[in-house]
């Protein structure tokens, strides 16, 4: 049986990534064990339903301490280490970066230490997986062609210089130690459970309490939308791929579809109207909802000033995970917006 430890298990991919490696069609034997420190977008008691089914086990904690991971390793027999744990929202990291490099490198170099002494000095065997994001290759021009592996590395916000850092101690520990490591890029995620200072859940809470969508400058940032199962399908692809020795693996993973921040919300606007239409029960539950006034889009939005050094446009050429594992984004930006509105509007934020 494969013994996984997934870090930040409690955040939104996380969290997806559990319910998908636990989800009865999965077949999968696993065992699998979860640290978080459950800072401010982590939530146990989303797991909770995994957690009394015995499917995981949960443990609350940091990633930067060294002893407790090396103990999770050993007591668990981990031979598979998923990283998701770190902190995620650019504003944040601009606003205050000293989290950004703690938990996200420094925590990240624990974790690595921690592998290279468990599976390489003590000879169990094993393999890291970072989860990294697209954010490290910068920002494109409008007819740029997408970003692949090679494309070098060129960060913009503290928040994705960090991740960038990250990858390149993975990549490190690769070649100097021979940990046996990958690292998957994907871009913008959405879908449930996700924490709602992100732009999906942020905009559908003021759409439903009647407030106009704040949008950053003009709204024409391109971002390659990726529904959240798409990327736990890829990530669990990635992990049947064995690295070359002294060489992580690193694969793009895309979802397929560039769209502006104001399409997005478009798509966003015109699926809640539907839902809406369709569902008369909802006005009781939400009787400011901006769906219900028949408004053109532009009256539900308003512009505010631009992030600090926002990224003009994202794209990632995912080729190369294709032609290794046959992934393919299989859920359609239409499909997973209806998916990821029905589901907030059941379950709350
Ligand atoms: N959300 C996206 O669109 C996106 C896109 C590209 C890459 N990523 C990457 O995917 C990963 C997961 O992102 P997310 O959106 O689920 O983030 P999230 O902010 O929802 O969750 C992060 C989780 O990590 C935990 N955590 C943070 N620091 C920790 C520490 N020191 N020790 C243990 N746990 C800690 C938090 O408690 C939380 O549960 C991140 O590495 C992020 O950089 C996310």
């Amino acid at each position: 049986m494969a013994a996984l430890l997934v870090t930040g298990g409690a955040g939104f991919i996380g969290t997806n990534f559990l319910y998908y490696l636990c989800r009865p069609q999965g077949g999968l034997n696993l065992s699998i064990t979860v640290l978080d420190a459950l800072h401010y977008a982590g939530r146990k008691e989303r797991l909770q339903p995994l957690i009394d089914a015995g499917r995981i086990k949960f443990i609350r904690g940091d990633i930067c301490d060294q002893t407790l991971v090396a103990s999770i390793l050993q007591r668990e027999r981990i031979d598979t280490v998923v990283n998701f744990a770190a902190h995620t929202h650019v504003d944040r990291s601009i606003a205050d970066p000293a989290p950004f490099y703690r938990n996200n490198v420094e925590g990240v170099c624990t974790l690595l230490t921690a592998c290279c002494q468990y599976f390489l000095d003590e000879g169990h065997g094993g393999r890291f997986h970072q989860i990294s994001t697209d954010e490290v290759y910068g920002t494109l021009s409008p007819d740029a062609p997408a970003w692949t592996e090679e494309s070098p590395l060129d960060p913009s916000s503290p928040y994705s210089a960090s991740k960038a850092s990250a990858d390149h101690f993975v990549c490190a520990f690769a070649r100097t130690y021979g940990l046996q490591a990958s690292i998957s890029r994907c871009s913008n995620n959405y879908g449930p459970y996700q924490f709602p200072e992100k732009l999906l859940p942020s905009a559908l809470q003021h759409l439903l309490t009647g407030q106009p969508v704040p949008v950053y400058g003009d709204g024409l940032q391109v971002r390659d939308w990726l529904y959240v199962d798409d990327h736990c399908k890829a990530v669990a692809l990635m992990l049947g791929l064995k690295p070359k020795p002294h060489q992580a693996l690193v694969c793009n993973v895309g979802g397929g579809t560039e769209l502006t921040n104001l399409a997005f919300l478009e798509l966003l606007y015109q699926t809640l109207r539907r839902i809406f239409k369709a569902r008369p029960e909802l006005t009781a539950r939400y009787p400011d909802c901006m769906a219900l006034k028949d408004q053109p889009f532009e009256a539900v939005i308003t512009h505010v000033a631009d992030r600090k050094g926002h990224d003009r446009r994202y794209a990632l050429n995912d080729d190369k995970l294709s032609a290794l594992s046959g992934y393919a984004p299989s859920v359609s930006a239409a499909q997973g917006m209806e998916r990821a509105v029905l589901w907030y509007i059941e379950h709350g934020f």
